[in-house]
């Protein structure tokens, strides 16, 4: 098949690239000339374990890049993969998946025959209905279901494991509200998956399918935070909540993933995708108090970490190291970290704040210049009267000697990473 893809960040690119995999010639859009520029040269945008050896396979052959959104037009079908990021009030802020929609509409407006619009950017069923729809409607004056069509595909790729994810889908979930013509071009589309893994399709309509998508990153949001909430109790009660949750998880109906409780979630979904569904929920009047509360818990955590760092040693004036930088392991991925509360929190208290992250420094350096960036884990330690441990990232694990050069060996490990061992004050976050 021939597929185009809008937006080449970290979802465009991947599944443009995991398309080409499927065997579809792929033609990346974007506005951002530099972006194509180095996507045609093979260079990966961003840090996604296994997207470089996609990309050196078809790049030149079965994927392009251009800025030219005309040239969808021969292609079967155009995914819009463009960001939706929050406004400042938490709200959906649509207007580049709108804008995005009416170049995508004024591509098809002089071609013949159908063409399919699938929005993969995460956004609230509302949207897709009055102001998607209309503004493809209105560039292209055709009629969605007539001319074309518009279903809805959500993703749920993880960051550092979407080439992954994207391979061994748990589910497809396409919303088309029962259009053949686009369910003949999904089932085109992805055969391949389908064919080898036996994955489930879910065919549903577009608002089902876009509200799946919120509905299970604030599930897995929750259920983070839950366990979060649960293991300031146990912490509370000098109990470990690890060995809780391990058992809990051995329940079919709980389920072990999620459970690693420590400082919170952040990344670029779970943060903006709460907030967007509590105001848009509050838009309609209705209190979303569940979701309220995942976030605040989470919101919380970084501060709680910080109170047991305070309950043993006054940072004020003193070098406080912080291990972790990007979201989560295996990405330079800052957005939402809870290494920015924490390193806030530390400045409000005077601290002078000493990071290291295997990848993300060049990214918080950009928006945190005003911290002291390390090479390496035990230069960040040296001399430091404490520690913060916000990623999880493996190579924390084999720290050892390295604290022996802390002024004051107090580790507070928001990740359960570091080995406990002689000679360090150790304060686990819910443990
Ligand atoms: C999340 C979802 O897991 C994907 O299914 C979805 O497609 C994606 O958002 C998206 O909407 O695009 P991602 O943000 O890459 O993926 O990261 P996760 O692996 O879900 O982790 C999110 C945060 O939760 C991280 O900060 C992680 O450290 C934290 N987390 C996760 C915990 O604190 N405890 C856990 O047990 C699991």
């Amino acid at each position: 098949m021939n597929a185009s893809v809008v937006g080449s960040g970290y979802v465009g690119t991947t599944l443009a690239a995991c398309l080409a995999d499927l065997g579809h010639d792929v033609l990346a859009v974007d506005v951002d000339r530099d972006v194509v520029d180095r996507l045609n040269d093979g260079d990966a945008p961003i840090h996604e374990p296994g997207l470089q050896p996609l990309l050196d396979a078809y790049v030149g052959s079965r994927l392009e890049a251009t800025t030219e959104h005309d040239r969808i037009t021969d292609t079967e079908l155009t995914f819009l993969a463009v960001g939706t990021p929050a406004k400042d009030d938490g709200s959906l802020d649509a207007g580049g998946l709108l804008a995005a929609a009416r170049d995508v509409g004024s591509a098809i407006a002089d071609t013949d025959g159908y063409h399919l619009v699938v929005v993969k950017s995460t956004v609230l069923p509302d949207v897709i209905e009055s102001e998607l729809v209309p503004a493809i409607e209105s560039a292209a004056g055709k009629t969605d279901g007539e001319e074309f069509g518009v279903a809805v595909n959500p993703e749920f790729l993880r960051e550092g494991t979407a080439v992954d994810d994207f391979m061994n889908p748990d589910r497809i979930v396409v919303g088309t509200d029962g259009d053949h013509r686009a369910l003949d071009l999904f089932a085109d589309l992805y055969e391949p998956l389908v064919a080898e893994w036996e994955v489930p399709v879910v065919e549903t309509g577009r608002r089902e399918a876009a509200m799946i998508k919120y509905a299970s990153n604030a599930f897995l949001a929750a259920k983070v935070s839950l366990i979060n909430d649960i293991g300031n109790v146990c912490k509370e009660f000098g109990v470990d909540t690890y060995e809780v949750a391990d058992a809990m998880g051995l329940d079919d109906r709980i389920g072990a993933k999620f459970l690693a409780s420590g400082v919170g979630w952040g990344g670029s979904c779970f943060p903006k995708d709460t907030a967007a569904l509590v105001a848009a929920a509050r838009a309609v009047d209705y209190n979303p108090a569940m979701l309220q509360a995942a976030i605040d818990v989470n919101d919380r955590q970084p501060e709680r970490m910080l109170a047991l760092l305070d309950d043993h040693v006054d940072v004020a004036g003193e070098r406080v190291a912080v291990l972790g930088l990007s979201f989560k392991p295996g990405t330079d991925d800052i957005r939402g970290s809870r290494a920015i509360p924490v390193i806030e929190g530390l400045q409000a208290r005077g601290a002078e704040v000493v990071a290291y992250d295997p990848l993300a420094i060049e990214a918080m350096a950009a928006v945190r210049p005003d911290v002291e960036y390390a090479e390496s884990a035990a230069d960040a330690l040296a001399d430091a009267v404490g520690v913060c441990v916000v990623t999880d990232w493996p190579a924390f694990e084999d720290l050892d000697c390295e604290f022996d050069a802390m002024a004051e060996p107090v580790v507070v490990d928001g990740r359960r990473i570091i080995q406990r061992r002689e000679g360090i004050t150790y304060e686990g976050l819910t443990w």
